[in-house]
């Protein structure tokens, strides 16, 4: 079977490099190009890989598109730069595997529209490390013997967003599966300190050098806690799950949400 062209958007990122790297490491996955709007680059045109090859580099994803013709492009931007990717991607005929967080729920109905539309498919996952699928996972099924919750997620001091799109899908998917909210703690004068609240579960942010994603769960019962907790210790803890989605998205129409999905959970 031919191999699945690939084009990175964000390439020279953090997760954009991991990526390149991820996709040169699997015979059936080819790097036909790479995309990224890093200033100091206009004038390059290619990027030179470890092996000693070089793929195009362009800050013009629609250009790329049509140049290089891929079936699917991966997308680890920033949020506005994702969203305005993906329709371009999609009505050009790419499929798309997104990882850059933030896209709210309109923007996702709309990605999963137009994937239909244009009879190709996307993959959008806040996360992409197995462990911290599988920390949601847990999470829901804790959340249904517990009253109490709290989330604590840690992440590197470049992260823009707060809180992080894992909390924020860990805390939906726990109160989807409790089916009523959680207790409240501290009165209104506190909640200023007590973090974003979903469905009644405080979500605390902490950014610091030194950490790359973090997230502890911590549920509460009378005279007992349960945390649940996983760690990326670094960035390659995503390759896995990026890789089975770029061959996944070529085997589907319209939107998967979540590695969960792909992974039969
Ligand atoms: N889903 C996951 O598992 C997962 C894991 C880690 C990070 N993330 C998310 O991935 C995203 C990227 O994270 P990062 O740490 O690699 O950030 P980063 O800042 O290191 O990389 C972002 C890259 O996007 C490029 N960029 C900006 N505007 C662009 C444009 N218009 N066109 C093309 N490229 C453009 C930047 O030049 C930069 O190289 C964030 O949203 C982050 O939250 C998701």
């Amino acid at each position: 079977m031919a191999p699945i062209k690939v084009v990175v958007n964000g390439a020279l990122g953090k997760m954009g490099r991991e990526v390149v790297a991820a996709v040169l490491r699997e015979p059936d996955l080819k790097l036909v190009g790479t995309v990224d709007a890093a200033n100091t680059l206009a004038d390059r045109t290619k990027l030179e890989l470890p092996n000693g090859s070089n793929v195009p580099l362009s800050s013009d994803l629609a250009g790329m598109l049509e140049t290089v013709r891929p079936d699917v492009v991966v997308d680890f931007t920033i949020h506005e730069v994702a969203v305005q990717s993906a329709r371009t991607c999609l009505k050009k005929g790419a499929s798309v595997v997104i990882g850059t967080t933030g896209f709210t729920k309109d923007e996702v109905s709309e990605i999963d529209r137009l994937a239909r539309a244009n009879k190709v498919a996307a993959v959008i996952a806040p996360n992409f490390a197995l462990g911290a699928v599988l920390m949601m996972h847990l999470a829901k099924i804790a959340a249904r013997y517990f009253d109490y919750a709290e989330i604590i997620e840690l992440h590197h001091e470049q992260k823009i967003d707060a809180p992080s799109g894992t909390a924020l899908m860990t805390a939906r998917l726990m109160s989807e599966a409790r089916r009523k909210p959680f207790e409240r703690t501290g009165g209104e004068a506190a909640q200023v300190s007590r973090g974003d609240q979903i469905g009644g579960i405080s979500l605390h942010s902490i950014r610091l050098p030194g950490l790359v994603a973090h997230q502890e769960v911590l549920l509460g019962a009378v005279g007992q806690t349960l945390s649940i907790r996983h760690d990326s210790t670094s960035r390659e803890s995503f390759m896995p799950g990026v890789v089975l989605a770029i061959r996944e998205v070529t085997k589907r129409t319209g939107l998967v949400y979540g590695l969960d999905t792909l992974l039969g959970l």
